[in-house]
């Protein structure tokens, strides 16, 4: 049966126009997109899809860096999606992510103090069915 798995395009992908770029990515790979909007974060959203980081330092940074700005949230699907889009992504810091992956090649350190690596997916099937019930109800 085929597999789903949840992405964000984070907020620093929308504001540098890197939407089409990195949901091409994914579609080229062969991967379905099934539903797809564009919102506003808010902390509630974010402390669910969230809720293993929220005691962790980095979390009052990351949750303002994901307010920034919209995002868009998107239902992937294909057979081992979760594992696929996962390895399109590339490491958690794009500026030691490979090259070929979307944070790789698209992704750096901007001084921030965030990691702003453009894009979440989700990192198995238990954290995939709970996040597309969080952004897509
Ligand atoms: S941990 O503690 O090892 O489980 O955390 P990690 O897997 O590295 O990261 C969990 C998610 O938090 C994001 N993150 C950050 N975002 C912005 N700024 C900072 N400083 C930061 N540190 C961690 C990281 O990108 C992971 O989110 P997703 O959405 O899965 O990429």
């Amino acid at each position: 049966m085929s597999e789903k798995t949840l992405i964000l395009v984070k907020p620093d992908g929308v504001k540098r126009g890197l939407v089409g770029e990195i949901l091409g990515r994914i579609e080229a790979k062969g991967y379905r997109i099934s539903q797809m909007r564009m919102l506003q974060a808010t902390d509630d959203l974010l402390a669910k899809h969230y809720h293993e980081h929220t005691e962790k330092p980095f979390y009052s940074g990351m949750t303002a860096y994901m307010k920034s700005g919209p995002i868009v949230a998107a239902i992937i699907e294909g057979d081992r999606v979760i594992e696929g889009v996962r390895s399109l992504s590339g490491a958690t810091d794009p500026t030691s992510a490979a090259p070929g992956t979307i944070r790789g090649d698209l992704g750096r350190d901007w001084g921030t103090g965030e990691i702003e690596n453009l894009i979440h997916s989700s990192d198995g099937p238990e954290s995939a069915q709970l996040e597309i019930s969080v952004w897509f109800g």
